[in-house]
């Protein structure tokens, strides 16, 4: 109908493309916050190392490490015999290579993508997340494949350490309204201890 109403020499009707919104699905940063990393690497970590009494001297991996904040203070408080961290964007893992020089720390540090990480089954003991795969691109199809992805890399009776919803409304409201991760959808993480904002679940 549109088409008969128009000669050929009308300028076509849509000529400006229109700005669309942002799927909600596709992850977004979340910006450098100096005061929000200090607070992290001296209060939040070492909290949750003592609350959920997190076993020394295991091969450790952190999925989205980002700028590497929490890296020096998990080598110091768990002297893992391995300390792995990924994240998907290159610029962050550069940050955190270079965090990992300045503080004298062995770690290992890949551009790699949650959802489908470049290790062995059973090749850690013990997997943090701080975060991540609440706001992983993919929406409840991403956050699934992130966290089939962390039970295969985990050991039989390795440690799953990740944020509660709690913890995730208190620190970003708005942007964590209503997102909850996919636990019924995933049977090998099982649920060990929690300590209100942090929850560790072992791999069956
Ligand atoms: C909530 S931030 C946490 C950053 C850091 N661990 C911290 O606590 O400050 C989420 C991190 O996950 C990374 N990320 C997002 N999607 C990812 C994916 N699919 N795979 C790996 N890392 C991802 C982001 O680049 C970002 O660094």
């Amino acid at each position: 109908m549109t088409q008969l109403l128009e000669s050929p020499l009308s300028p076509p009707r849509h000529d400006k493309p229109r700005p669309r919104p942002a799927p909600r699905e596709e992850y977004r940063s979340f910006g450098n916050m100096e005061s929000r990393n200090g607070l992290q690497e001296r209060v939040e970590i070492p909290l949750l190392l003592r609350a959920l009494r997190l076993p020394r001297g295991g091969r450790v991996l952190e999925v989205g490490c980002g700028r590497g904040i929490a890296l020096p203070v998990l080598s110091e408080r768990l002297a893992p015999a391995e300390l792995v961290g990924v994240d998907i964007d290159p610029s962050l893992i550069k940050a955190a290579r270079l965090r990992a020089e300045r503080t004298h720390i062995n770690a290992t540090l890949h551009v790699a993508d949650v959802r489908e990480l470049p290790f062995a089954d059973g090749e850690f003991d013990l997997v943090i997340d701080f975060g991540t795969c609440y706001h992983v691109s993919g929406g409840e199809k991403g956050q699934l494949s992130a966290l089939r992805e962390i039970g295969r890399v985990l050991r039989v009776g390795g440690l799953f350490v990740h944020e509660t919803r709690v913890a995730q409304l208190l620190a970003h409201p708005i942007r964590s309204f209503g997102r909850r991760l996919p636990w019924k959808r995933v049977s090998t993480l099982e649920t060990e201890r929690g300590a209100v904002l942090w929850i560790a679940r072992r791999r069956r």
